[in-house]
């Protein structure tokens, strides 16, 4: 095979696993209107306000997203606990975000579960994907 087939082989092996953030969030808007009869649409403001909302923590600590993730998500995070580099959330500053949504549906699950101590609903993750997305 010369290189350039190799190329081409390995962009169309990526092309069926990475999809883009909005075909999560067409996902996600999917199931909120299952969880939701009533959904309209994302916000960002919303999504906005979850980033940095504390949450006071079963064991007295307060935690939020931007406790990780800092208050820009197009700024390097680090992770409060263990103290390693977190690459930035916003796709703008990383282009890799969200384009696996095993890999975000898992963070969102852990994450979401850490800092609010239960499972975000499909209206959350969509505002905060769309308040991400709405960095430029
Ligand atoms: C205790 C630290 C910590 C907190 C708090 C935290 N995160 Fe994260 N987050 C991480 C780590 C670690 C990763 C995975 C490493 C990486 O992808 O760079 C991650 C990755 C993610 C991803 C994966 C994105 C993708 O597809 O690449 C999402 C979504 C996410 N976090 C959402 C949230 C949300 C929503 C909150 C607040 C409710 C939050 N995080 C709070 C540490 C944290």
């Amino acid at each position: 095979m010369t290189r350039f087939t190799f190329l081409v082989a390995g962009l169309l092996a990526c092309g069926a696993a990475w999809a883009a953030p909005q075909d999560l969030l067409q996902s996600l808007a999917v199931q909120a209107r299952q969880e939701n009869t009533r959904f309209q649409s994302f916000s960002a403001s919303r999504g906005e306000q979850l980033y940095h909302a504390k949450q006071l923590h079963s064991s007295g600590k307060t935690l939020s997203c931007a406790s990780c993730h800092t208050d820009s998500p197009k700024a390097l995070g680090r992770h409060a606990k263990t103290g390693k580099e977190i690459l930035p959330l916003a796709p703008a500053a990383n282009h890799e975000r969200f384009a696996d949504s095993a890999k975000a549906e898992k963070w969102f699950k852990r994450n979401c579960q850490d800092v609010l101590e239960r499972a975000c609903t499909a209206q959350e993750k969509g505002d905060f994907l769309s308040y991400l997305l709405s960095i430029k």
